[in-house]
């Protein structure tokens, strides 16, 4: 089985990239991660890539003179490698619409917060400030407008009594170390197709629960 090229995109501690490494290890995953590229020079997550001796790269956006230069090397990277699929797992950058468009349904991102809600940054501490008492994560298709494009896999995640930003973020990126590998098994697998703003995915299944916050105590 040929797997899809991957590449993950990474801009810190790469929890979600050794998710992702740790899905590709089964036989039957139908991507493989084949380099892993920070922005930012000393991220960890490089660290978690070059202990399984997949190839790494730094590209310091720093030392660019904006956008294009810095996307036009990334873009050689990411050619010279052959990768044909690029995960975003806590990349920090904000990619231009031309970049985007060349990628088109071949970025997958992840965010944490139910999207179209919370896009942006720091998600976890306006969920609390508004009192919902659901939240979430979200891989999605990568489209031009920040934190947009079709839904691939999402996870709801209650807000608890107490919670505060880090106990929050820490249940939620419990869900993220799930859906993000579940999203690259079902893109590179060719089972999504994008229809639309909608993703259809073969043979999906959804759960057949209702969940309250708080409890009823009937569940
Ligand atoms: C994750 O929570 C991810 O959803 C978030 O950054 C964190 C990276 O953690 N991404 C964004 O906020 C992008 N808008 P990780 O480095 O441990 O995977």
């Amino acid at each position: 089985m040929a797997r899809l090229k991957t590449a993950v995109l990474l801009s810190g501690r790469g929890s979600n990239l050794q998710a992702l490494i740790d899905a590709a290890l089964e036989q039957e995953f139908p991507a493989k991660i084949v380099r892993v590229i920070s922005n930012v020079p000393g991220a960890s997550g490089l660290d978690r890539a070059e202990k399984v001796g997949i190839p790494t790269t730094t590209i310091d956006h720093r030392e660019f003179d904006g956008r294009e230069p810095f996307e036009a090397t990334l873009q050689t990277e990411l050619q010279n490698s052959g990768v044909e699929l690029i995960c975003l797992a806590g990349f920090m950058r904000l990619l231009t619409k031309s970049f985007v468009d060349r990628w088109h349904d071949r970025i997958i991102n992840i965010h944490p917060s139910l999207l179209p809600s919370y896009k942006g940054l720091h998600t976890h501490e306006r969920v609390l400030s508004d009192g919902v008492r659901f939240t979430g994560c979200t891989v999605h298709f990568l489209r031009a407008e920040m934190d947009t494009g079709p839904i691939i896999v999402q996870a709801a995640v209650p807000v608890h009594p107490g919670d505060d930003a880090d106990a929050l973020a820490a249940r939620v990126l419990t869900a993220e170390h799930r859906c993000f590998p579940l999203a690259l098994r079902l893109v590179a697998g060719g089972k999504t197709r994008v229809i639309g703003n909608r993703v259809e995915i073969e043979n999906a299944g959804a759960p057949d629960v209702v969940s309250l916050n708080p409890d009823d105590g009937k569940a």
